[in-house]
């Protein structure tokens, strides 16, 4: 009829019916498949939270072991797609590079594009949780110059991530279960989150009958924006910034005033108004980690706790709920993990693979299934004629 609702950032528009995550952002509850994130990260690993989000169930021993299984199968990525890495400069962001090495997993498997079929629907899934934390770990190395490492099939999935990252053919990694178990609570928190920009992103790419890894490389690009996947970046961005205990008074009164855009990052959430359970958990995994490291005293970490017990205690902060949120703490997590800031993003993308593919399945799978066509209001001219060139002006 040429007349549409008129909802930018689809603040009013369901874009599709799912069964993966629920949020009640004034509650302050997050839900996969039923199961609230509090017990989620309490009670299983990051494989049995990727197998619930994909399957819609929790997996039996025997079904656990089967998929860790499959999962450690495909963890190498084809001796070709290394070169892709050459072709980066060595400061080439790590959401850079990696955008276009999972974009160029698509040419590695063309089968995909056989979507109708579960089996490829299920063999894309796996390969992608497999090759992510190969592929993000390389595009670290690559930045420090330092050698490919090989994943470990030995290890747990996040314990082989941290191998991946921190051996070198020189040293072996010993992976310290405390810190293994932080990091893999911070994939746990970011598996999925609903239908949010990079997910809608992997539908709206899915929705064409695109090759699914060129999908993910499209989810990967939106959360790259710093208003979506950035925000823990900022955090530590703005510590370093703060640099020291004493200089907080004086970004507390900026953060405050009406006429400085500047804000605490860290604080505050758009869906999440009176707490965000996620920031609840990690909370507890940051305070773990700096007792684990004897970090509590580190200048960055003390400034970190500093500025968290004002903000919690400030009226400002109190008052307009600017409670730290998930960012904050996982922000403070990796880092002292030894995580460079830049690759916090990448690791963000490593999680929410899952939670990508298994919405795009649900998309693929739904009988409504359409391709996504938003439509517009039309604001140019109207209806005109061509002047030739010379009699224009
Ligand atoms: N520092 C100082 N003041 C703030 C902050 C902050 N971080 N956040 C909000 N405010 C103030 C804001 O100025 C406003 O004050 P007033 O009512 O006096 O005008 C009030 O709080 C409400 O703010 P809002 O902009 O209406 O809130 P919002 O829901 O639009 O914004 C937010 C939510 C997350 C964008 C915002 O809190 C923010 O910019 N936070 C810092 C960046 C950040 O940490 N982002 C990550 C969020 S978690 C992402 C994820 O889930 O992955």
């Amino acid at each position: 009829s040429g007349v549409f609702t008129y909802d930018p950032g689809f603040m009013a528009t369901a874009s599709c019916r799912s069964a993966i995550t629920y949020i009640d952002g004034d509650k302050g509850i997050l839900l996969y498949r039923g199961y609230p994130i509090e017990q989620l990260a309490v009670q299983c690993d990051f494989l049995e939270v990727a197998y619930l989000i994909l399957n819609g169930e929790l997996p039996t021993r025997k079904q656990k072991d089967e998929f860790v299984s499959i999962i450690k199968s495909h963890t190498m990525v084809h001796d070709q797609l290394t070169r892709f890495y050459n072709g980066f400069r060595r400061d080439a962001h790590p959401m850079a590079v990696l955008v276009g090495v999972v974009g160029a997993l698509s040419a590695f498997y063309h089968d995909a594009m056989d979507i109708s079929d579960q089996y490829h629907r299920d063999i894309s899934a796996h390969r992608l949780i497999a090759k992510l934390p190969t592929i993000t770990a390389m595009a670290y190395k690559y930045n420090v110059g330092q050698p490919f490492m090989y994943p470990r099939n030995d290890l747990e999935y996040t314990a082989n991530f941290m191998h991946m990252m921190f051996a070198t053919p020189c040293e072996r990694y010993e992976p310290n279960p405390v810190l293994v178990r932080a990091l893999d609570r911070i994939l746990i928190l970011h598996a999925d989150h609903e239908q949010n920009a990079s997910t809608s992103t992997v539908r709206l790419a899915g929705s064409s009958g695109a090759n699914p890894f060129a999908c993910i490389a499209a989810g990967i690009a939106c959360l790259w924006g710093p208003a979506h996947g950035g925000a823990n970046e900022a955090v530590l961005n703005m510590l370093e910034e703060i640099g020291d205990v004493s200089r907080i008074g004086e970004y507390i009164k900026r953060a405050k005033s009406k006429d400085d855009p500047f804000r605490l990052m860290g604080f505050g959430h758009r869906v999440y108004k009176n707490y965000d359970p996620r920031a609840k958990l990690m909370r507890e995994t940051c305070h773990e980690v700096l007792n684990e490291l004897g970090l509590h005293d580190h200048k960055l970490f003390k400034l970190a706790m500093a500025l968290e017990k004002i903000a919690l205690e400030d009226e400002y902060f109190v008052e307009r709920k600017l409670y730290p949120n998930v960012d904050f703490y996982s922000g403070i997590v990796q880092s002292a993990l030894g995580i460079p800031t830049r690759l916090f993003t990448a690791i963000f993308a490593m999680a929410r693979t899952v939670g990508w593919i298994a919405q795009w399945n649900e998309m693929i799978s739904d009988p409504d299934q359409k391709i996504g066509r938003p439509r517009q209001l039309y604001t140019g001219t109207t209806q005109r004629d061509v002047v030739p060139i010379d009699r224009r002006g």
